[in-house]
C-alpha cells in the first residue's frame, strides 16, 4: 500500500483523555506508562536537575505552585518536600485533566508525610481553561512534558494569566530526535510512519515562543535521551504500544495489514538485537513573567 499518510502527534496524545487510553479492545496502561518512566535514569536524572534548578528549599517567601498535568503527583510531592525544607513553606495545586492520574495523585496522599508548611491538592481541570483561577495566583508553574498534547498558543495564554509578574515557568519537554536501526525496512517504516515533531518539537517552540506571551527565558539546558533495543522493549514489556500503534497505522490506511506484521515482526527482532537506536533531547527552561 503506498501512502503519503503518517500517524499524527494528536492521535498519540488522546491517550491521555478520559477513556482515550482504551482503543481497538485493547487497554494503555498509563499509570504503569508513567512509572516506567521514572525506572529510567535519564528521566530521574531530568527530574532531578529540575528540582536542583528550582531550589525551593532556599525560597525567600511562601510560594504558591502550579503542576501542570501533574499526572501521577510525584513531582507535586518531590517539591512538597523540598519546599518543607524552606523557612516559608507553601501551597502545592497539581492539576490534570485524567481521572485516572488524579485518583492516583490524591490517593498518594494518604501514604505520605507532608512537611507541616506545605499543603499538596490535586485538582481536575484542563490547563487551557482555567476560568476558576484568579489572574496571577501561582509564583511558580512547573509543566513537566504535558505543553506537548496541548496547543501551545492556548496553554501559554492561561499560564501567563495565572503567574504573578517576576513568577516563574519551568518545562521540560523534547525536541527533534531520531531513530535509527540498522534493518533499513524497520528505519525507512518508523520515519515514514511515526509523528514528526513539527517546527523542532516543543522544547524549541517553547523556547522561540515564551517572549510573545510577556516572558523572559532566564535559564535552560538539555540533556540527551539515548532509547537502546532493550529500554525500547522494556517500556513495553507486554507490546501493548506496538500493537496499539500497528492497529492506528492499519485503521488510518497508512499500511495494510500485511505491511505492519512485517513492520512489527522486523521490528521486535531488530529491537531483541540492540539494533534500534533513538535519541532526542530533553529542554530543561525556566521562563520568568515580565
Ligand atoms: C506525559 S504525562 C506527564 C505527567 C507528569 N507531568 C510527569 O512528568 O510525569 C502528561 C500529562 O498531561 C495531562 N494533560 C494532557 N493534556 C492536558 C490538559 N489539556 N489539561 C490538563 N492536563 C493535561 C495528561 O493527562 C497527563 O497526565
Amino acid at each position: 500500500m503506498e501512502s503519503e499518510n503518517k500517524l499524527e502527534r494528536s492521535e498519540f496524545s488522546s491517550v491521555w483523555k478520559d477513556g482515550g487510553n482504551i482503543k481497538f479492545g485493547m487497554k494503555l496502561d498509563l499509570v504503569k506508562h508513567l512509572l516506567q518512566q521514572r525506572e529510567d535514569p535519564q528521566w530521574t536524572s531530568c527530574k532531578q536537575r529540575m528540582l536542583s534548578v528550582l531550589d525551593l528549599s532556599n525560597a525567600t517567601g511562601p510560594l504558591v505552585i502550579l503542576d501542570v498535568g501533574c499526572g501521577l503527583g510525584i513531582d507535586a510531592l518531590a517539591m512538597a518536600e523540598q519546599l518543607g525544607r524552606s523557612s516559608h513553606g507553601g501551597r502545592i495545586v497539581g492539576i490534570d485533566w485524567n481521572s485516572e492520574m488524579l485518583s492516583y495523585a490524591q490517593n498518594s496522599l494518604q501514604d505520605v508525610e507532608l512537611p507541616q508548611n506545605v499543603t499538596v491538592e490535586f485538582v481536575k481541570a484542563d490547563v487551557t481553561n482555567l476560568d476558576t483561577i484568579a489572574d496571577e495566583s501561582f509564583d511558580l508553574i512547573r509543566a513537566d512534558i504535558t505543553l506537548q498534547h496541548i496547543k501551545l498558543d492556548d496553554a501559554l495564554k492561561e499560564l501567563s494569566r495565572v503567574l504573578k509578574k517576576g513568577g516563574r515557568l519551568a518545562t521540560l519537554e523534547g525536541s527533534v530526535g531520531g531513530f535509527w536501526s540498522s534493518d533499513e525496512f524497520v528505519s525507512s517504516t518508523y520515519n515514514r510512519c511515526m509523528p514528526t515533531s513539527p517546527l523542532g518539537g516543543t522544547g524549541i517552540q517553547l523556547y522561540l515562543s515564551v517572549r510573545n506571551y510577556g516572558f523572559s527565558v532566564s535559564h535552560f539546558e538539555t540533556s540527551a535521551m539515548v532509547n537502546t533495543g532493550a529500554s525500547l522493549l522494556s517500556a513495553d514489556p507486554d507490546g501493548v504500544k506496538l500493537k496499539g500503534i500497528a492497529k492506528m497505522l492499519v485503521g488510518k490506511q497508512v499500511l495494510s495489514e500485511e505491511e505492519v506484521e512485517k513492520y512489527t515482526e522486523s521490528y521486535l527482532t531488530a529491537a531483541k538485537e540492540d539494533l534500534v537506536l533513538s535519541l532526542g533531547f530533553i529542554m530543561l527552561q525556566i521562563s520568568t513573567k515580565n
